[in-house]
């Protein structure tokens, strides 16, 4: 088998918004308790922040963090989760049946950021389920008011002094689904994120603001959600969102292995939606996307972990990962950089323990999951421009998309002029000979050919087994006349440095 295509600094996608590699801290399961704070543990700060899991976080490069919810959010009372940790309150979560202690909260994520590092910012989900305009407009007011208000001087006292400065704020989660707390139809969550986003902007016309789209393509009031949405919200946000978790059904590989094909169809069709209403609107504002929820996800597995009802910090979603997986993740990756022009955020869901690339034991170790490292890896070298990939390459039948091309690839152009193919080979079988043509790109060396495969599909990374996936260094990859040379394993998630 043999794939080609050419590249030409000419002919560009756009640049990439680094908020491209975002993820997600949701207060279920163990994402927060036990993942990224537990006090006690051996490794624990004086904050009570797992310095294990910062090192693996900072090490995954991830650029934004949502946070606090997912679904959690649409029962949640932000007051609740400040002010000193002694008197917040117990409560239900009935998103996840639940209970949230609240030992952390506001003040605590934010100083989770803070000690990432300047690079990772928040995104704040207010509750538009069970609350409205007033809640969302005090807690960006205790947020971000300097000082010298009620509220803003509550978060001095409550020992922040500086205000946190919380710039992307998506106006409420997953408001289509019938699972969400107070979920709406589109024409009521249309005007409440309507006169939401317009009452913040009277304190902050700057905010960057996300309309909740649809959770996921194949609900029935997907494309006329947006529509009607859109037609409320339109002038007043910037980005809408998007969900979507892939996952293998009945056996069928090759399908789960071509998901990106669904999740670029699903962007194309997001995309057209919010054209379809700047035509109508006779307007020349362009949306951008914001791709908060993404990831392999198998809700369709019974849990390993059944928990009762109401416990605290349960183990819910704890998929653990398979390098197949991994290299659909890295194909899901690839199309978010191939629509670098329309997307301006994406999130990974979620970060630690729940569906994510981080997992911990409690009292114990951190390790890094299949998943973690084409992610690590796309945020480390897809920073720059992408480039417009033309594929030529063999296809193979999938039952779910049809004729799909066993080659999946897109290109990032750094500053530097340094240039990084990303290449997935979608054939579980046979490997796949890949021939790109560099033109004006002034490369003269392979820096790197690193890949992720395994002999066995299922591999992946465990407590007792931390380290069984990890990539490896391809020998033989070459430039030569100009012409890249390589050959990708089956089945396999490929990172291709050139300078
Ligand atoms: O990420 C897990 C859940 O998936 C989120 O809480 C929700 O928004 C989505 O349905």
């Amino acid at each position: 088998h043999r794939a080609r295509f050419t590249l030409d600094p000419d002919f560009t996608v756009g640049p990439v918004d680094p908020r491209l590699y975002g993820s997600f801290v949701e207060h279920l399961g163990r994402c927060v308790h036990t993942g990224i704070h537990e006090p006690g543990h051996p490794a624990a700060d004086a904050e009570g922040l797992r310095t294990d899991v910062l090192e693996l976080v900072r090490e995954l490069g991830v650029t934004v963090i949502r946070y606090p919810g997912g679904n959690f959010v649409s029962g949640h009372r932000w007051e609740d989760s400040v002010g000193p940790v002694a008197e917040r309150p117990r409560r239900l979560d009935v998103a996840w049946r639940s209970t949230e202690s609240h030992r952390f909260g506001l003040s605590e994520f934010m100083a989770f950021l803070r000690k990432l590092g300047p690079r990772t910012e928040p995104m704040m989900a207010l509750n538009l389920g069970t609350r409205g305009v007033m809640e969302a407009m005090e807690l960006v007011e205790y947020a971000n008011h300097p000082g010298g208000t009620a509220l803003s001087d509550r978060r001095v006292a409550h020992g922040d002094k500086e205000p946190f400065g919380i710039r992307m704020w998506c106006l409420g989660n997953e408001m289509d689904g019938p699972w969400q707390t107070g979920y709406r139809t589109a024409e009521e969550y249309g005007r409440l994120a309507a006169r939401t986003a317009r009452a913040l902007r009277q304190i902050d016309p700057g905010l960057e603001l996300v309309a909740c789209g649809s959770s996921g393509r194949d609900l029935p009031t997907f494309a006329a959600w947006e529509a009607t949405v859109l037609a409320e919200t339109y002038d007043v946000v910037d980005h809408v969102s998007l969900h979507a978790y892939y996952e293998e059904t009945d056996g069928d590989r090759d399908s789960f292995l071509a998901s990106a094909e669904h999740m670029d169809v699903f962007i194309r069709e997001v995309l057209a939606t919010c054209d379809h209403v700047a035509a109508r609107l006779k307007s020349p504002k362009r949306l951008t996307l914001s791709f908060d929820e993404w990831n392999v996800w198998y809700q369709r597995r019974p849990d390993p972990h059944p928990v009762e009802d109401w416990q605290e910090a349960p183990r819910l979603l704890e998929d653990v990962y398979t390098v197949t997986d991994a290299v659909v993740v890295g194909s899901l990756l690839i199309t978010l950089l191939r629509h670098a022009d329309r997307i301006a955020v994406a999130c990974l869901a979620q970060l630690v323990n729940v569906i994510a690339p981080i997992m911990t034991e409690p009292g114990g170790p951190a390790w890094r999951q299949t998943t973690f490292f084409p992610f690590a890896q796309a945020s480390r070298y897809g920073r720059g421009t992408v480039l417009d990939v033309r594929v030529t390459s063999p296809t193979h039948r999938t039952e779910k998309y049809g004729e799909v091309p066993l080659l999946h690839a897109t290109a990032v152009r750094g500053e530097d002029g340094t240039l990084t193919v990303f290449a997935v080979n979608r054939d579980r079988h046979a490997p796949l000979r890949l021939d790109v043509a560099l033109r004006g790109l002034d490369l003269v060396r392979v820096v790197e050919h690193s890949a992720l495969a395994d002999a066995d599909p299922e591999a992946r990374n465990t407590l007792e087994a931390p380290d069984r996936v990890v990539p490896h260094r391809v020998t033989g990859t070459v430039l030569d006349e100009g012409v890249l040379h390589a050959l990708l394993e089956p089945m396999s998630w490929n990172v291709i440095r050139l300078a």
